[in-house]
Formats: structure tokens, C-alpha cells, sequence
């Protein structure tokens, strides 16, 4: 890219994000400090152990959830400043969602055309678009020639592309995915993966999918690991497809369980400038905090 250049700006910025979720007077730090930047037409995947935060990130970017504090921009919109007006707005127009259980909210009875026309309908399209509009997407996810099939004659993953195909009707330039493939055999999977990067190429999409499936590195072009509520390491074929820990905007660094373990690491380390780069190495706990004189 020549330096006049003006890169394109990010599509997602998240800066020391908080989400503090309440219930019955107790609170849950759900995010805490995270960070993440995604470019448009980036289809990103985002893992975690349970109860890490990836459903919590999810909801917040798709403004079914209000952050408690820091920064959250998507599109140029800030979804801290955002009344409950603006946010229902922003889910409408902004955001796709697909779920694990995409298959549960269509209607049996109906085949994939009327399935996918029905939304559009409710919200009060007329006739003539919704029909138009629901053809084209069934094509776009593959099922151009299905259309008149009914769910209950369709596969697991024909009703996911379904669900998929009513996330993209409102045209909005974010996909989110929360385990879309969770409920599939590895090689649909891998489908799902495929029909979301298409439509990332033909729509240019940005693409957020959180998945527990271990092949997701190879399917997207960027992987994220949350832990504890923050983005703890990230994975991308730029990078070769090494797992990179990351640095959160206050310089500090999560080390992995497995690293912590095999190195013997718990409290502290040292830090050593050698020729190769920053060097840490652990230090037995029971050391005392004040250096013997
Ligand atoms: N609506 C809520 N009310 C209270 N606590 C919540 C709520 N949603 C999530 N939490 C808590 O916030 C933390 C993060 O939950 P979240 O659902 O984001 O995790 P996750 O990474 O999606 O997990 P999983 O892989 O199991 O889906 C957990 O401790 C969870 O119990
Ligand atoms: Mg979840």
C-alpha cells in the first residue's frame, strides 16, 4: 500500500471493554478491558473456554446488550452513547444474527421461500420484494434449487443456511454467529464456514462467527481466544497460523494455562532483554517480595 494511502477505518473498534452483567443484586464481570479491532470484510472467529465472554461480546456488538463502560464503535457507531431507541434501530439495520439452534426458529411447516419471506413480511415489505428479496438470498447461500422444500424435508445444515439466508435479508453489513455450526457433523461444518465466506466475498460483509470447533483457524481469516473477558491470543494465516499472545491497550499479556504450566510459572517472572527479544522466566513463589540483603 503506497503511504498517501488512507486505510480504510476499522469496522469494529472495542477499547477496554466492560460488560458487568447484574442479576439478583450480584454482579458479573462478563468483559473485562477487552480489546479488538476488525477490519471490514473481515471474517473473524472468536473462541474460548465456557463462561470466557464470547456469547457477552456477541450480544454487545449486536446491540441486544448495552456495554457498561469503555469504548465500543461498529460502523461509526458508538454503542456506548446509544438510547434504547437508537440500539433497537442498530439491531434492525446494522446486524445479522445466526444462532447454534438456527433450524428452531423456522417455521416446519413452511418451505425455505416462505420461511424467509415471513420476517420481511412482518416487518412490513410488501409482497412483491419479499418474495424477490427471499429468492435471491436462497440462491446466495445455495438453495436456489430447494426453495420450495419444507423444513421438516431438509438436513441440519440446509436449515442453518436457511436461518443464514433471514440473518442477510435486511442487508446489514454485520454477520454474527454465535456457534453456528455447533450442532452439525464436521464436514457440514465446514460448509457453513464455506457459504459464510462467500457471502463475505459477494456481499462484503464484515463476519463474526464464535465457534468451539478447533478447525476454525483454517475456515476464517483471523482467529481470537478470549479469556477471562479479554482477547488473550490470536491466530491468523498472516501470521502463519501461530498463536500470538496479546498485549490489552495498558501493556499487559495473558500467558497461556498450558505455557503457565509446562514453564512452572504462577506469580512472578523475570524479564530479560536478550538478542532474540524479551526473555521471561519463572521464579519460585515462595521467594520473598523484598530482596534479601
Ligand atoms: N444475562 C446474563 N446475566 C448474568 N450473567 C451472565 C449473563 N450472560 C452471561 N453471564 C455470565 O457472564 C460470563 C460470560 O458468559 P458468556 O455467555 O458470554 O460466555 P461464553 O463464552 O459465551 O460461554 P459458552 O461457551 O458457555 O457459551 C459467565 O460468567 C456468565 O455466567
Ligand atoms: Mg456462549
Amino acid at each position: 500500500m503506497s503511504e498517501s494511502a488512507t486505510p480504510a477505518a476499522p469496522f469494529i473498534i472495542c477499547e477496554n471493554l466492560v460488560k458487568v452483567h447484574k442479576v439478583a443484586g450480584l454482579e458479573v464481570v462478563a468483559l473485562q478491558g477487552l480489546d479488538l479491532v476488525v477490519n471490514a470484510r473481515e471474517v473473524l472467529g472468536v473462541v474460548g473456554s465456557s463462561g470466557s465472554g464470547k456469547s457477552t461480546l456477541l450480544s454487545i456488538l449486536g446491540g441486544l446488550d448495552h456495554p457498561t463502560a469503555g469504548k465500543a464503535i461498529v460502523n461509526g457507531r458508538d454503542l456506548l452513547k446509544m438510547s434504547d431507541a437508537a440500539m433497537t434501530l442498530y439491531r434492525r439495520s446494522q446486524v445479522g444474527f445466526v444462532w447454534q439452534q438456527g433450524g428452531r426458529n423456522l417455521v416446519p411447516y413452511l418451505d425455505a421461500q416462505e420461511n424467509v419471506e415471513l420476517p420481511m413480511l412482518l416487518e412490513g415489505r410488501s409482497r412483491r420484494f419479499a418474495s424477490r428479496r427471499a429468492q435471491e438470498l436462497l440462491e446466495l447461500v445455495g438453495l436456489g434449487d430447494r426453495r420450495r422444500h419444507r423444513m421438516t424435508s431438509m438436513s441440519g445444515g440446509e436449515q442453518q443456511r436457511v436461518a443464514i439466508a433471514i440473518a442477510l435479508a435486511n442487508s446489514a453489513p454485520l454477520l454474527l454467529a454465535d456457534e453456528p455450526t455447533g450442532e452439525l457433523d464436521s464436514l457440514t461444518a465446514l460448509s457453513i464456514f464455506q457459504a459464510l465466506r462467500d457471502i463475505r466475498d459477494r456481499l462484503g460483509v464484515t463476519v463474526v462467527i464464535v465457534s468451539h470447533d478447533r478447525e476454525i483457524a483454517k475456515q476464517v481469516d483471523r482467529v481470537i481466544g478470549i479469556q477471562d473477558g479479554k482477547v488473550a491470543t490470536e491466530t491468523s494465516a498472516a501470521s502463519g497460523h501461530e498463536t500470538r499472545a496479546m498485549l490489552d491497550s495498558a501493556g499487559r499479556l495473558q500467558i497461556p494455562k498450558a505455557l503457565r504450566e509446562q514453564f512452572g510459572v504462577t506469580t512472578r517472572v523475570v524479564l530479560e532483554a536478550t538478542p532474540e527479544g524479551v526473555l521471561m522466566r519463572a521464579v519460585a513463589d515462595t521467594a520473598s517480595p523484598t530482596p534479601d540483603l
